[in-house]
Order: structure tokens, then sequence, then C-alpha cells
């Protein structure tokens, strides 16, 4: 699958060395350029590219980048996308690195903003996974207690489409329900950094509350 990180840090950075180990085609981008995306690139076989460039042709894009860098993102980078690709976005809202984000405070889901700012659905997904689980704790379907992610979403196509590639790095998923229902797995909730199993990530979803914890507003 062709396949396109934005965001070259700790989750677009082990996403790549992942989803290529996996055998697929990843173009990668940062901010700085794909000069600086060398390294990543010779110990991956990634294409290293603009964010411009990085979604064309892609059936899966990844938005992997901080919040606050979400509305610099280049205008129509998902123009080139392929039909249907499934966009995800792996964001959290933190007020002490992202600035007060007055919608979200409001209580609009943090991937419905985002969603907004880059003017294409989104599902949610990674965003409460420890980058180092990606690398680390993939097992292969069928595994007892094999660690689950949810993924919220409003596209059924693409959001299958998320959960059959986070089957392939060797986690189970849970439907998270629509992107209404994404304040579930927000920052401070109940599944939030959860290494549970599917059964364990359910019960952490249906637990949430909509209140935001006073650790994650502004
Ligand atoms: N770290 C985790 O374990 C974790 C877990 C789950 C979810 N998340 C969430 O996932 C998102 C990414 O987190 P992270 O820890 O991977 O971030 P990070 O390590 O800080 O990396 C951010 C990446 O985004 C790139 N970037 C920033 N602005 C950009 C722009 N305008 N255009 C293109 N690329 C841009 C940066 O490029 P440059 O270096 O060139 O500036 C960098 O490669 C955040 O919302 C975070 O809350 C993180």
């Amino acid at each position: 699958m062709k396949i396109g990180i934005i965001g070259a840090g700790n989750i677009g950075g082990n996403l790549t060395r992942r989803l290529t180990a996996l055998g697929h085609e990843v173009s990668v981008a940062n901010s700085r350029g794909p000069q600086t995306l060398t390294a990543l690139a010779e110990e991956t076989g990634a294409k290293p590219v603009t964010a411009s460039e990085a979604a064309k042709g892609a059936q899966v894009v990844v938005v992997t980048v901080p919040l606050k860098a979400v509305p610099d993102l280049p205008t129509g980078f998902l123009d080139g996308a392929a039909e249907g690709a499934a966009v995800i976005d792996t964001g959290n809202y933190y007020p002490q690195r992202d600035g007060r984000i007055a919608a979200i405070e409001d209580g609009l889901p943090e991937s419905r903003w985002t969603e907004q700012q880059i003017g294409h659905p989104v599902i949610k997904a990674f965003n409460g996974t420890y980058a180092e689980d990606i690398l680390d704790r993939g097992r292969p379907q069928g595994t007892p207690d094999r660690q689950a992610l949810p993924v919220a979403g409003d596209d059924p196509a693409a959001k299958q489409a998320v959960r059959d590639l986070i089957d392939e790095l060797g986690f189970d998923t849970v439907d998270g329900g629509g992107l209404d229902d994404s304040w579930r797995q927000q920052p401070g909730t109940p599944v939030y950094g959860n290494r549970g199993d599917a059964d364990a990530i359910a019960k952490a979803l249906s637990e949430a509350s909509p209140e935001r914890s006073a650790d994650f507003r502004a």
C-alpha cells in the first residue's frame, strides 16, 4: 500500500519503521524538508518528501504533528491522495504545548477540530498509544491479551482500512464510534495510555467522562 506520513517524530518515525518493514511504500515528511530525513530514509527505505508531496497517490495518510502545527500544513496537501484515502489523525491537544484552542476547550472533539483545519475527514487512531509500543508490542493475531487500540471515525470504509492496517502492525482494535464520540479516547480518559486487550479497551471507552480533566485544560 502507498502510505504518506506527515510528521517524522516519535510516532511518525516509528510508524515509518514498522510500515516499511511490512513492505508498504512509505513517503515521509517533516517541517524542515526531506534533506533532514536522510538518516530515517536510509534506515527504513522510506522516501523523504515535502509535506506537500507526502499524500500523493497514498491510500492512507497519517497526520502526526503537534496540534498547533496542523493549521500550518500546506494548503491542498491532500489533493493528490488516492480516491477514498483514509487520513489518520494521531493528535492530542496539550494546551501547555499547543496554546489555548478555544473550540476544543468549549467541547469540540480534538479530531473534529483537526478535520476542520485540514478540510478532510479523519480517523482518530494511535493518539493514546506510546510511540515505543508501536515498535515493541505488536503481536500476531490471536495472541492472548494482545494490546488493542481504539479507532474512531465517521467513514466506515476508511475506518476499516485503518483497523486492518493496525491489525497488520500487531494490535487488535476496538470501534470507538464516530468522530463525535472520539472524546472518549482523548487525553485524561481511562483509555488514554491503556495497554489493555480489546475487552479492557471497550470497558475503558464506556467509562469515559465528557468532562476534560484539569490537566488537559488551559
Ligand atoms: N509521543 C507519543 O508517544 C505520542 C503518542 C500518541 C500520540 N501522540 C500525538 O501525536 C502527535 C505527534 O507526536 P510526536 O510525539 O510524534 O511529535 P514529535 O516527536 O514532536 O514530532 C513532530 C513531527 O511533526 C513535524 N512537523 C511539525 N510541524 C510540521 C509541519 N508544519 N509540517 C510538517 N511536519 C511538521 C516535525 O518536524 P520537524 O522536526 O522538522 O519540525 C516532527 O517530525 C502529537 O499530537 C502527539 O500529542 C504522541
